[in-house]
């Protein structure tokens, strides 16, 4: 899968994508990166990519031919183009899901207070946030969606770890111990210990159950376990 990202930032985007997990799936020729400057389509002696609103109010807007430009070199017409705004729809688990399987996704990284809305009525298919709070870099917008989307295409890591985390049913996810046994004082659930797998799935499901109770009970009605908060 290739991600082609257009932003007047190139290094916050470069640094994740040379970190480990990342750079491996790049490596394995799983994950393709396109970088593309938007700078590099302002054509005015100081390449200005940002301009005042018209209707006045406070804050700048990233300019339209800058944009146009950038996403016309990678022919973004004839391809997903995700804008990540806090106007959006709501990124989610699913929505995810749905994104790792294209071939290709072109991300416009907004600055300062938005882009020029027509860039949004030609080009972009989905305008997504990912929650209800105002961030000032789009880069960081996109690579949140990025690592969320990229682990998800096949190979890049191993079906089992994806099919037991939170967010792949509603529930969320259950508590995890390793070595020492004993920590300050704390110790390793003797179920964990016993070696009884079946059992340790039950006590593994219903403290999933609990955690989604406590910090997310909403989820706890669509995963239809609202009855089995205290049965183990
Ligand atoms: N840019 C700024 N805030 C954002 C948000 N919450 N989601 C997506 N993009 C953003």
């Amino acid at each position: 899968m290739k991600f082609t990202i257009l932003t007047l930032f190139p290094e916050i985007i470069e640094g994740f994508f040379s970190s480990s997990i990342m750079a491996k799936a790049v490596e394995r020729g799983l994950i393709d990166l396109r970088l593309v400057d938007v700078r590099d389509f302002a054509f005015d002696r100081h390449r200005t990519c940002d301009d005042a609103p018209y209707g006045g109010g406070a804050g700048m807007v990233l300019k339209a031919e800058p944009l146009a430009g950038a996403l016309d070199s990678v022919d973004a017409a004839d391809k997903r183009v995700v804008f990540p705004t806090p106007s959006g729809r709501p990124f989610t688990q699913e929505k995810a899901c749905e994104l790792s399987r294209e071939g290709e996704l072109v991300f416009i990284c907004g600055r300062y207070e938005g882009i020029d809305q027509r860039i949004i009525d030609l080009y972009v298919d989905d305008e997504l946030s990912i929650g209800d709070y105002v961030i000032s870099s789009g880069e960081v917008a996109s690579l949140v969606m990025i690592d969320a989307i990229y682990r998800l295409v096949d190979g890049v890591i191993s079906g089992e770890s994806l099919e037991e985390e939170s967010f792949t049913d509603d529930l969320l996810e259950y508590p995890h111990y390793t070595r020492p046994q004993v920590f300050r004082g704390l110790v390793v659930p003797d179920i964990l210990l016993s070696g009884h797998h079946a059992e340790i799935a039950r006590w593994r499901h219903q403290r999933r159950i609990e955690k989604t109770a406590a910090n997310r009970p909403e989820l706890l009605k669509r995963s239809g376990d609202e009855d089995r908060t205290n049965t183990y």
